[in-house]
């Protein structure tokens, strides 16, 4: 099938772009001695992850336990969960899952570490953490330094294996390119460095020392100490990170079709708030002159023509380039595959 004949609006993968970038991310790594475990969140499909492993990636990191679930399911044997939890159920069916593989999750709670530790070993299972570390984003983890001493204390007391540090420098990543971004981010790790010496002065030892994405693979995929990388959005990119990761080409695509025109006014496609995001701005468009997007309803895209220009009629096929691609996948089941215009593959998208 030709993509043009795909009913709209429908998520378009371009497939020699995606490789690009996928090759691209693998090269970097292949030297290391930094490795990368690319974020399974940002595009959601076992068959991308499957080749993300295929091209050297030591296991998945996962926002969720369904992810997590998910990823091991269909045969991944290494993930980390970048992710705090804190239900009882929750705890349980990561202890269930610990049984599998190599799992592992951040702890930030002595209380989530002291309960997570009681149910594994009444399951007889040995559960693994990393210690989350707050390096500036502000979000979840323990204050570094001598703060956290008392928190991988806890880790090691409950029974639980202490695996590592986690601190992820997420309010570096969108900042534009420059000594400025350098420095943040080389803070933000030095910060997570100095806090696994610190914790290893009092005898506990700290293996595994995560961070990074898209934004910063390689400046703290490159600072000493730091053992692997979580970047994700790099595979299928979007307009947003585009603006500060020229390296890595826009692969994702909504195609939509033109439903309603106002000649030398504005046009409506089929595609709006419920199958595009545009919580960081609006989708721009792609090959499309004289136009551009004005707003975003739940099943409209509005389109202003620009003055004089008569503007594309009703049912032509307009694509827009998505703009934040995290937030845009999860609205769809599937992504079509796209080479020389053609549909290659459907890849579809776990929830
Ligand atoms: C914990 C964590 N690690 C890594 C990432 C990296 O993702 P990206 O490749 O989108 O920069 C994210 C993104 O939100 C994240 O939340």
């Amino acid at each position: 099938m030709k993509k043009h004949e795909l009913t709209t609006p429908a998520l378009l993968l371009d497939l020699d772009r995606m490789e690009r970038n996928l090759k691209k991310m693998a090269q970097f790594f292949s030297d290391g001695p930094t490795r990368l475990r690319p974020h399974f969140k940002n595009h959601k499909c076992l068959e991308l992850a499957r080749r993300q492993m295929a091209g050297g990636a030591i296991g998945m990191t996962c926002a969720t336990l369904a992810e997590a679930e998910s990823v091991i399911n269909a045969g991944v044997k290494s993930v980390l969960i970048a992710n705090e939890i804190a239900s009882q159920e929750k705890l349980a069916r990561f202890v269930e899952l610990s049984r599998k593989v190599d799992l592992m999750i951040c702890v930030d709670n002595a209380g989530v570490a002291r309960r997570l530790a009681s149910i594994a070993k009444d399951q007889n299972v040995v559960a693994s953490v990393l210690l989350d570390v707050d390096v500036g984003l502000h979000r979840c983890g323990v204050a570094p330094g001598c703060a956290a001493v008392p928190m991988a204390k806890a880790i090691v007391e409950s029974g639980l294996r202490l695996r590592g540090v986690m601190g992820y420098e997420g309010h570096v990543l969108r900042k534009q390119h420059g000594s400025e971004k350098v420095r943040a981010a080389e803070q933000a790790m030095q910060l997570l460095l100095e806090t696994k010496a610190i914790i290893e002065r009092e005898g506990i030892p700290i293996g595994i020392v995560s961070g990074g994405g898209t934004g910063s693979y390689e400046i703290s995929g490159r600072y000493p100490g730091v053992t692997e990388i979580q970047a994700g959005s790099y595979l299928v990119m979007d307009a947003d990170y585009a603006t500060v990761r020229p390296e890595f080409e826009i692969a994702l695509t909504m195609l939509t079709t033109v439903i309603s025109k106002t000649k030398y006014e504005r046009v409506i496609v089929d595609a709006g708030l419920k199958s595009l995001s545009c919580e960081r701005g609006l989708p721009p468009l792609k090959d499309v002159d004289s136009v551009s997007t004005e707003k975003l309803n739940a099943e409209h895209g509005i389109l202003r023509i620009e003055s004089n220009r008569d503007g594309p009629d009703v049912g032509t096929k307009i694509e827009m380039w998505v703009h934040y691609s995290d937030a845009t996948i999860n609205l769809h089941n599937r992504m079509y595959g796209i080479r020389n215009g053609i549909v290659e593959e459907i890849l579809e998208i776990t929830h």
